[in-house]
């Protein structure tokens, strides 16, 4: 047997159609195919505006620079999270201020944010980490009665709600990813969500080298020579339509994508729900979970069992991978903060005992069979 995936993306002929007909239009850079893509995407979010970009990567840089933050300000960032939640804040200059997780959803203690509040917080980081939503009701109130913003990483929770309102549009704004490993996918890509216009408008000329059009009144507009200006110091960070024709085919089959994912989900849980040793994800009521990850937790047994029970399955041709990192633990973290192991303690245990299990659209029962097999034999002592 070939190796059993972390995950697959799912594409058929839709996607190949658009390709073709992107090609053969001769516009392949940001164009009409982009349009289309944030038109689905906004309006599947319920969001005013939609802005795709290279990565979801470039959208947080885009965000914590469109907010406004730079040298001497705070944000606070969840300590268990991919490394780019954090590093976000660092390209503005200004610091990351970690706080530690919940062990039951890997998001964000509000209790822990709270704490982490100094005279100089702007900010608030909150991750719907593996596509579950993090606790909005509570981030939020924290965040109006200390006026923080609030960018909402949104990354592997394409789909997902709080309270069955989907995320990415209860902060001031919201970044999601198209990484193949994502629920959907264009290679790579990634789009910011807003409400707010002014907002909006930052990220769009900054997406697109500072461009911030004509001046009032300029003589040159509509003339051939007429070239604009850029008033702002922007980067380019534009999606090419090549990579949107496929991200709008793939928004056509979502809500069939994550219908998808949840059945496998529950299936695993209703499989490994009540094996003793691991813990399977239980999402608290309000939050919901589209599954981009299937993360469980070996509970006995520390770092030490759980990369047992990952070289056994890997044996078996199954491919996992921990949940993601404790960013506090990274070298350039530590360098700069002199960040410890033992300062976000959940975060520590949370990449030290966490595996995440196949999952992907397509995977049939008798995959999902050998996964599971394999894992109660390989946590067995
Ligand atoms: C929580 C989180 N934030 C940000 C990112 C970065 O996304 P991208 O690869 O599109 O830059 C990821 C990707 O895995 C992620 O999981």
């Amino acid at each position: 047997m070939g190796q059993l995936p972390l995950t697959a993306p799912k594409f058929d002929d839709h996607e190949l159609q658009l390709l073709k007909e992107c090609l053969a239009s001769g516009w392949v850079t940001q164009g009409p195919f982009v349009q289309e893509f944030e038109r689905l995407f906004s309006a599947r979010h319920g969001v005013a505006t939609a802005l795709a970009t290279t990565s979801c990567t470039a959208a947080l840089h885009l965000s914590t620079t469109a907010i406004g933050l730079g040298v001497g300000d705070e944000a606070i960032v969840p300590a268990f999270t991919w490394v780019t939640s954090a590093h976000c804040v660092e390209y503005t200059g200004a610091k990351v201020v970690f706080a530690d997780v919940e062990f039951g959803t890997f998001n964000l203690d509000p209790k822990a944010v709270e704490a982490a509040i100094t005279p100089n917080t702007r900010a608030i980081i909150v991750v719907h980490l593996f596509g579950l939503s993090a606790k909005m009701d509570e981030i939020m109130a924290i965040a109006r009665r200390h006026h923080l913003a609030v960018i909402e990483d949104a990354a592997c929770a394409v789909g997902t709600t709080y309270n069955g309102k989907p995320v990415g549009a209860f902060g001031d704004i919201g970044c999601f990813s198209f990484h193949p490993r994502k629920v959907i996918t264009t290679g790579e890509g990634g789009m910011v969500t807003t409400n707010r216009s002014d907002l909006a408008t930052k990220v769009n000329s900054l997406r697109n080298h500072g461009s911030t059009g004509h001046p009032a009144g300029d003589p040159t507009v509509g003339k051939p020579y007429g070239m604009g200006t850029f008033n702002v110091l922007g980067y380019n960070l534009r999606l090419s339509d090549i990579q949107a024709c496929v991200g709008v085919a793939q928004m056509r089959k979502l809500d069939a994508l994550l219908a998808e994912r949840r059945r496998l989900a529950d299936r695993y849980t209703q499989l490994l729900g009540e094996v003793d040793d691991i813990l399977v994800p239980r999402p608290p009521e309000k939050c919901g979970h589209t599954y981009q990850s299937y993360v469980i937790r070996v509970v006995k047994g520390g770092k030490a069992k759980r990369n047992t029970v990952m070289e056994r399955l890997a044996s078996r041709n199954i491919q996992t991978r921990p949940g993601t990192h404790s960013v506090h633990r990274l070298g350039y973290y530590v360098d700069k903060y002199r960040t410890r192991a033992e300062d976000f303690p959940v975060a520590s245990a949370c990449e030290d005992t966490t595996i995440t299990l196949p999952l992907f659209p397509g995977m049939r029962e008798e995959d999902q069979q050998v996964v599971v097999s394999g894992l109660k034999e390989a946590l067995v002592s």
